[in-house]
């Protein structure tokens, strides 16, 4: 049962500032981010969509960086595999959904399969646009992606 997030978390800081709202505020960046804007760039073929199962991942290198192409709800999202905090490969990190804010013994599911946890320090990011989910600004760096018409995934690089 979701109840009102405003009364949940009375003097949080948590970076989003020190209203009970911080929780609900970082959930709404995360919703409201932006996916990766189209770009001019050079096409990476990375494999055929057919080799990225649902809920599957695709390591590719480009040159001396790497990518990750990830596969959530049919879609493809692709990630510069180096976490912005410390420089990890952010791509191996597991997948997982979370949490919003509630009260004990309450579970409010949020962002399923679709939140990468970086394998180094946990930092958390939203495959789907690379928001962070630590702090108001943090993101991933990402790269828009297409499925071209052989059947390809493509990334714009
Ligand atoms: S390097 Fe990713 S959280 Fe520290």
């Amino acid at each position: 049962m979701k109840t009102n997030n405003n009364q949940k978390t009375p003097g949080l800081d948590c970076g989003f500032g020190s209203e009970n709202k911080a929780l609900d505020y970082a959930f709404q960046l995360v919703e409201e981010a932006a996916p990766p804007k189209k770009r001019e760039g050079r096409d990476l073929v990375v494999c055929s969509a057919t080799e990225i199962p649902e809920g599957g991942r695709r390591t590719v290198a480009d040159g001396k960086r790497s990518i990750g192409v990830f596969r959530i709800g049919g879609q493809f999202y692709a990630l510069l595999n180096v976490c912005p905090h410390m420089g990890a490969p952010l791509c191996v990190g597991k997948l997982h959904g979370t949490h919003r804010p509630s009260e004990v013994h309450e579970y409010d599911p949020a962002f399923h399969g679709r939140i990468l946890r970086c394998p180094w320090h946990g930092w958390e990011f939203d495959v789907m646009t690379g928001k962070g989910l630590y702090d108001r600004h943090g993101r991933a760096a990402t790269f828009p992606v297409r499925v071209d018409s052989h059947g390809d995934v493509v990334v714009t690089v």
